[in-house]
């Protein structure tokens, strides 16, 4: 079986504020994005990654990554979804079996968390990692509370995401509305997705204070 997995860097990062898209910061002396490639690679299961940049870092991106199995990056667009539509459709003329999705600014995830996903393939056509909603919602307009959203059955969904290549490929083609994860196109197109554990540890780096959590979370892997 064969496992390609999308690596997204073509981000700019406004939320975290710096001149570098956060995926490029560096966690540890090494750029957020390798430990990611890294994470998405250590269970041996993932043939080559294909990194999806902003237009123009192609060359930095394939040298952040060197020594590791990687297909040329490919220039994403303005949103995460156009992004990933051309990852996918860069691998339509020799598809996988399998494609994963991962956002390049995750630099950690459990081990294990990939052959789960593929093991849930075999009965579904997508499966991600969720972690439980913990704190109370507020759906809020104005700085005023409006209602409070029951968080019974709620989910934070992480990535990587695990699909069928056909069944992603074909999701992406007939999507008519915009996605911020790719479940939602198979959910859209009434494909169940299987639901598997995350790990509090997969954090995106999104704000500059997610630093220190990812080091502290990282730290004892390098110990
Ligand atoms: O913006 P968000 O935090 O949802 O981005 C998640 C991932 O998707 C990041 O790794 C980012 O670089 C990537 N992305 C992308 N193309 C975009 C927007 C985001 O590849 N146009």
């Amino acid at each position: 079986m064969r496992v390609i997995a999308l690596l997204m860097a073509a981000g700019s990062g406004s939320r975290f504020g710096a001149a570098e898209p956060k995926q490029y910061s560096h966690l540890l002396g090494r750029p957020i994005l390798r430990h990611a490639a890294e994470a998405l690679l250590a269970d041996s299961v993932v043939e080559a990654l294909l990194p999806v940049v902003a237009a123009g870092e192609e060359a930095r991106v394939a040298a952040m990554l060197e020594g590791l199995p990687c297909l040329p990056p490919v220039a994403g667009g303005a949103t995460r979804q156009d992004s990933v539509r051309a990852g996918l459709e860069a691998l339509a003329a020799s598809p996988p079996d399998v494609v994963l999705v991962h956002d390049g600014a995750r630099p950690i995830l459990a081990p294990g968390m990939v052959p789960a996903l593929l093991t849930a393939l075999e009965t579904y056509p997508g499966a991600i990692p969720a972690q439980p909603v913990t704190d109370t919602l507020k759906a809020g307009a104005e700085g005023t509370i409006q209602r409070t959203v029951p968080r019974a059955g709620l989910y934070r969904a992480q990535t990587p995401q695990a699909f069928r290549f056909p069944a992603l490929l074909r999701a992406h083609r007939d999507a008519t509305a915009e996605a911020t994860d790719d479940a939602a196109l198979l959910e859209a197109a009434g494909l169940p997705v299987a639901l598997l554990p995350g790990s509090e540890n997969n954090l995106k780096v999104t704000y500059p204070e997610d630093l220190a959590r990812a080091e502290a979370a990282l730290l004892p892997r390098f110990l």
